[in-house]
């Protein structure tokens, strides 16, 4: 039987509708919560995503701002403009797209912004909370995985995940949500990686794989286990002349083929993605309710 599909559309509209609540709310008590976006240079998919994220903060009611600074800009520039958004008010959320230029060292950056209003989570000090257990945001992506998981009816309490790629964005994260004594999580959780010598013998064992290593259709039918659901962090641009773009997007699975054996899987587009965008929203709504709370 083929795979159920596990729409990422439908479960972010979902999460999109309980926080437009808790925006009205917030605009009631003069609240509205604000996320700045800092994006250098003009790579196209981040582009794509910036501009993904401006029109879920229209629909939602967050106040947005993209700040655009040209390829060559300093990383002091940007340290600077990163200081000034930490002392505005107006922002909760303060997002730097990745990747930067290679003249500019990311972490510098990234670890320069207030980690109360790092909304991606990708702060030292939000990194250690998360894997202790208490995290204070949630990654996007990593969060998003979770929520897709549990609001699909396919927690991974109790079950063998396999990440597939350990990255600080996505695996290493994913793996530090789902080993927590907590509801939604209580997994075994295996990762495997580049240094990983028997990897399609270990991914064949999972209940559910999250494939993000960011590798075309990586992961293939004869990899997964029959019955597995499986979670498609990829976003690869593939070349597709019959494509007005020139592209297609594929993931890091196989999925024409994996959707034949999987119980259930997350098509590309349509899947993790929308959730990444949602979970940013969420963070910048919880942003905006914990600075209230603190002033
Ligand atoms: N580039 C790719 N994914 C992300 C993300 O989740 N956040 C940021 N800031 N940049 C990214």
């Amino acid at each position: 039987m083929p795979a159920e599909l596990i729409s990422g559309t439908k479960v972010a509209e979902e999460i999109r509708e309980e926080l437009k609540v808790k925006v009205a709310e917030l605009k009631k008590k003069g609240i509205t919560p604000g996320l700045v976006m800092v994006r250098v240079g003009e790579d196209p998919a981040s582009v794509s995503y910036v501009s993904g994220k401006t029109k879920a903060s229209e629909e939602i009611g967050i106040h947005s701002e993209t700040i655009v600074f040209p390829e060559q800009t300093t990383e002091q520039e940007l340290l600077h403009k990163v200081e000034q958004l930490n002392k505005d008010p107006k922002f909760h959320g303060i997002l730097v797209q990745l990747p930067l230029p290679k003249h500019i060292d990311a972490d510098k950056v990234l670890n320069l912004i207030n980690p109360q209003k790092d909304v991606d989570g990708f702060h030292p000090i939000n990194v250690g909370k998360l894997l202790i257990g208490e995290p204070y945001f949630m990654p996007c992506t990593p969060h998003g995985v979770q929520e897709l998981l549990v609001r699909s009816g396919n927690s991974p309490e109790g079950k063998h995940v396999v990440i597939c790629g350990r990255s600080n964005i996505v695996g290493k994260p994913v793996m530090a949500i789902l080993i927590q004594k907590k509801k939604g999580a209580n997994a075994t959780v295996t990762m495997v990686h580049t240094g990983t010598k028997n990897m399609a013998e270990v991914v064949r064992q999972a209940d559910i794989v999250i494939a993000a290593m960011g590798s075309p259709k990586a992961i293939t039918a004869d990899m997964v286990r029959e019955g597995a659901v499986v979670i498609d962090v990829g976003v690869n641009r593939v070349a597709d002349a019959t494509k007005k773009s020139g592209f297609r997007l594929v993931g890091d699975t196989d999925f024409d083929t994996i959707k034949e054996k999987a119980k259930a899987i997350t098509p590309v587009p349509g899947g993790v993605g929308p959730m990444t965008i949602t979970m940013l929203m969420q963070n910048t709504v919880r942003a905006a309710e914990m600075q209230a709370k603190s002033h």
